[in-house]
């Protein structure tokens, strides 16, 4: 959640650590700092708030040396001030870390009560406390980093300096990633192969329980067990080069355009050119003989795996058992042998659906994960990875991952029909024709941008937003929610429409925004019936309906958007679109950070 990086060179660090910095900003942005090595003595720049404010703050006083580490924060412990943020130090170590350290407050007490005097409030400054004893006591730094780090609870990956140590680093990993570049004479730390790329593209993954000692020469990894190991090298697909906005005014917009493209590249990734049929990495498990599929994931990745339980349940006829990943062990619910566990996720890093990951894997579960980022934590701990090919997303609120989310799930709900015999060879022909014409029809809903922005300015005034849908509309509704107070700060809720005179539709009142996902599928009537009860209740009802829904009830509704029509396989991946434009242009009305919304991360790497 936090980011990470490090640098041993040859020239300044400062601006190698600042940029590494503003690619990792992802990770977290309320506060950021670097350390160096200057004259063997530990030195700190930090600052609350963006990046931009810490280079503010080192062009006034700039920061020698040619080693150094540095941090981009997502406060856990602590309110995001300059004295809270990393790298934390005393006169004989400086620190970064990403994680929590969860026995934080026994080990301040103890160290507290040992006469050790703490400035912030955070959990990582203990760890700092807890090597320099180890060092007064005459450990050498990575005997005293290791006996630090038996003594804490919790996920880290920690990057950390030594006074006197101008050719040293001590990198850790447990729980949280961390990955070490290999340079020429050069070497370097970071939370992923992103922030490393324009610095090496030789890069190697630490393992859980991984302590490092980078020198220019090299690095030696110790494991778990405190043994000397290697880890490959690998080359990093990542490209060096920085990602743009290109013309439009926020990642998000730009994410939001590239749908039309990454669905068709994600999609064509899961088709034979010459059969047609749908192609799936090797599996080393039957998909025609699974007896249960779980799937867990978190936000948006989760309301993907719901519209999928519809599928794979309709379509493929297989049993599914599916929770937000944060919930799903702790229920501890019975899984079959042979069952397979499924995990989406964009990043590949969010540590709620990696424990979750971890939990099936001890139940025995087949471990299978859908994920945009290749080189990443869950990537490494799966069976098979099936890949979204929606290039990076910046901005923190997800958009083109979750649509190429849905196409392969969708390719993956007929495979596994196909696999069970649940499918005729007319419905699989009829289900692939629905499937190929995403991406034109993707490019069509963006022809409503100009009707959704005038719509917003009427919505930026809302205090409340309801989204409302049925089978796979449900899960649109819950996203729609999910993005308009994501990046607005408007207070919006997704409801089944079924649900709503069960509670819900007391929030209904004269003018309240009620938008309605209502494809014309076979629950149409029924989302027909619900939006008639709260337009009887004064909702200014927002429609999102195809060409035939909006000849049956588009009079009823206060603005309509028509959609294309398609299979109503495919709707929700068409009217995910919709959602995304209307929560972008209401947040440019009222002025919000965008990319960068307030307490949110792009990465959520603690639990
Ligand atoms: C919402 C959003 C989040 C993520 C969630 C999971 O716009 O971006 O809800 O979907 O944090 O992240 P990943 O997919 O990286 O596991």
């Amino acid at each position: 959640m936090c980011g990470i990086i490090g640098v041993i060179g040859n020239g300044p660090a400062a601006p190698l650590l600042v940029d590494g910095l503003k690619r990792l900003e992802y990770r977290g942005y309320d506060s950021a700092g670097i350390a160096t090595i200057a004259n063997g003595k530990i030195a700190r720049r930090r600052s609350e708030g963006k990046i931009a404010r810490l280079e503010a703050v080192l062009e006034n006083e700039p920061l020698e040396g040619n080693v150094g580490i540095g941090h981009t924060r997502w406060a856990t412990h602590g309110a995001p001030t300059t004295v809270n943020a990393h790298p934390h130090a005393t006169d004989r170590v400086a620190i970064v870390h990403n994680g929590i350290i969860e026995n934080f407050q026994r080990l301040r007490d103890e160290l507290t009560a040992a006469g050790c005097r703490f400035e912030t409030d955070t959990d990582t400054e203990v760890v700092a406390h807890l090597i320099t004893r180890n060092l007064e006591d005459g450990m050498p730094p990575r005997e005293a980093t290791a006996a630090a780090l038996e003594r804490l609870e919790g996920a880290f990956a920690l990057g950390i300096l030594f006074t006197g140590e101008d050719g040293l680093i001590i990198g850790a990993r447990r729980g949280s990633p961390l990955a070490i570049g290999y340079g020429d004479g050069e070497m370097f730390l970071g939370s992923d192969a992103l922030a490393l790329a324009p610095l090496t593209r030789r890069i190697a993954y630490l393992e859980e329980g991984d302590l490092v000692a980078l020198t220019r020469d090299g690095a030696v990894v110790h494991d778990a067990a405190g043994r000397v190991a290697m880890r490959e090298i690998h080359l990093t697909e990542q490209s060096g080069a920085a990602v743009g906005k290109g013309n439009y005014g926020h990642f998000m917009l730009k994410e939001i355009y590239e749908q039309p493209t990454v669905i068709g590249d994600t999609l064509s990734s899961f088709y034979h050119p010459v059969s047609g049929d749908v192609r799936l990495p090797e599996l080393p498990f039957d998909l025609g003989r699974l007896p249960k599929i779980t799937i867990a994931a978190c936000g948006t990745a989760y309301y993907a795996g719901l519209i999928a339980r519809y599928w794979l349940e309709k379509i493929a006829r297989v049993p599914v058992d599916i929770d937000i990943a944060s919930e799903f062990r702790y229920r501890d619910a019975p899984m079959p042998e042979g069952g397979l566990a499924l995990f989406i996720s964009q990043s590949g890093e969010t540590a709620d659906t990696l424990a979750a990951l971890r939990f099936c894997r001890k139940q025995g579960q087949h471990i299978a994960s859908l994920l945009n980022v290749a080189e990443s934590t869950m990537a490494r701990e799966s069976d098979i990875v099936l890949r979204t090919l929606a290039g990076p997303e910046i901005g923190v609120c997800s958009t083109k991952a979750f649509t190429t989310q849905l196409v392969a799930l969708a390719c993956f709900t007929l495979a596994c029909a196909r696999a069970r015999d649940a499918i005729s060879h007319d419905e699989e022909a009829r289900l692939s024709a629905a499937r190929a014409e995403v991406p034109s029809r993707a490019a069509e809903v963006l022809n409503h941008d100009e009707r959704l922005q005038e719509l917003a300015r009427e919505i930026a005034r809302a205090e409340t937003v309801i989204y409302i849908g049925r089978g796979t509309g449900f899960a649109i509704a819950l996203e729609g929610a999910l993005k308009l107070k994501e990046i607005s700060y408007i207070h919006a809720e997704g409801f089944a429409a079924g649900e709503l005179k069960h509670g819900p539709i007391a929030l209904v009142d004269e003018g309240v925004p009620v938008v309605v996902i209502a494809p014309s599928d076979s629950l149409f009537e029924k989302t027909a019936s619900n939006m008639e009860e709260v337009i009887a209740r004064g909702a200014h009802v927002v429609f999102l309906s195809d060409a035939a829904g909006v000849a049956a009830l588009g009079d009823r509704a206060a603005t309509v958007i028509e959609l294309p029509t398609v299979d109503p396989f495919v709707a929700p991946i068409l009217y995910a679109i919709p959602v995304q434009l209307l929560a972008y242009h209401v947040a440019v009305i009222r002025g919000t950070d965008i990319d960068q919304p307030r307490n949110l991360a792009k990465s959520v790497t603690v639990e």
